[in-house]
């Protein structure tokens, strides 16, 4: 039996580590094999391309890699760790959460092309990455959604307010606003489940979305997992 790719996607900031471990821990009490994943692989030398061009070694821009290219840099690090890492968990039934995944290339790299090619865009995607690589297609993906304004806050937060200390995407505000209109139109298209973490303007607690997540996690695992 193969087992379940769970992604949890969404902007800079917005929880995806923080909610993927606390699934990762709650799975783990109930007794279940779960694997936590993390995209880009920063630990691992299959990330060097990616790294390169977050770092603006192709230039200071994140157009400065078109959006085909810079996909296929996350795509193949992400294909080098599906065989070294986490293909046999897979195919031995393990849940898998991961934090980022092809979704994030929907977010990210679709922003550099007219909105008139996002279909296309979407359907390369997924065709390169599931198709014709043959990683796993999500099981179910959550996307994790806060205005870009709490993400920019989120992220200057974590690196304490040290500016120089921010990527090539994470540095351009622009950018990241139009991270929103993608990720929204992304999930939308391929079907992904919304958590809204916003209350108002304010972000909802670390506690409630988790217990959103595991009522979704539980109703979609059963009964192959006994939660
Ligand atoms: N619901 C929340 N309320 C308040 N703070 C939060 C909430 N969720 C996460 N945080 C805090 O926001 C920061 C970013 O969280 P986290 O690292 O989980 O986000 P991320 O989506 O993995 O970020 P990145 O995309 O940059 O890797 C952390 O300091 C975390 O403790
Ligand atoms: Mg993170």
């Amino acid at each position: 039996m193969r087992g379940k790719l769970i992604v949890i996607e969404g902007l800079d900031g917005s929880g995806k580590a923080t909610q993927t471990e606390l699934l990762e821990e709650y799975l783990l009490r109930a007794g279940m094999p779960v694997k936590r994943l993390s995209f880009p692989d920063y630990a691992h030398p299959s990330s060097v391309l990616v790294q390169m061009y977050l770092k603006g070694e192709f230039g200071n821009h994140p157009e400065d890699v078109n959006a085909y290219g810079a996909s296929s840099f996350y795509a193949v690090d992400r294909y080098a760790s599906y065989l070294k890492f986490w293909k046999k968990d897979y195919e031995a039934g393990c849940i898998l959460l991961a934090d980022r995944y092809t979704t994030s290339n929907a977010i990210y790299q679709m922003t550099k092309l007219p909105q008139s090619q996002w279909y296309e865009y979407l359907d390369w995607l997924q065709d390169y990455e599931y198709g014709r690589l043959g990683l796993p297609q999500p099981d179910i993906t959550f996307y994790l959604d806060v205005s870009p304004e709490i993400s920019q806050q989120l992220i200057t937060r974590r690196y304490h307010g040290d500016e120089s200390k921010k990527d090539l995407h994470e540095r351009n505000r622009e950018f990241l606003q139009q991270c929103h209109l993608t990720a929204r139109f992304s999930a939308q298209k391929l079907e992904w489940s919304c958590i809204p973490c916003m209350a108002g303007t304010r972000l909802r607690s670390i506690q409630e979305i988790h217990d959103e997540l595991t009522g979704k996690i539980r109703e979609m695992i059963q009964p192959d997992y006994p939660l």
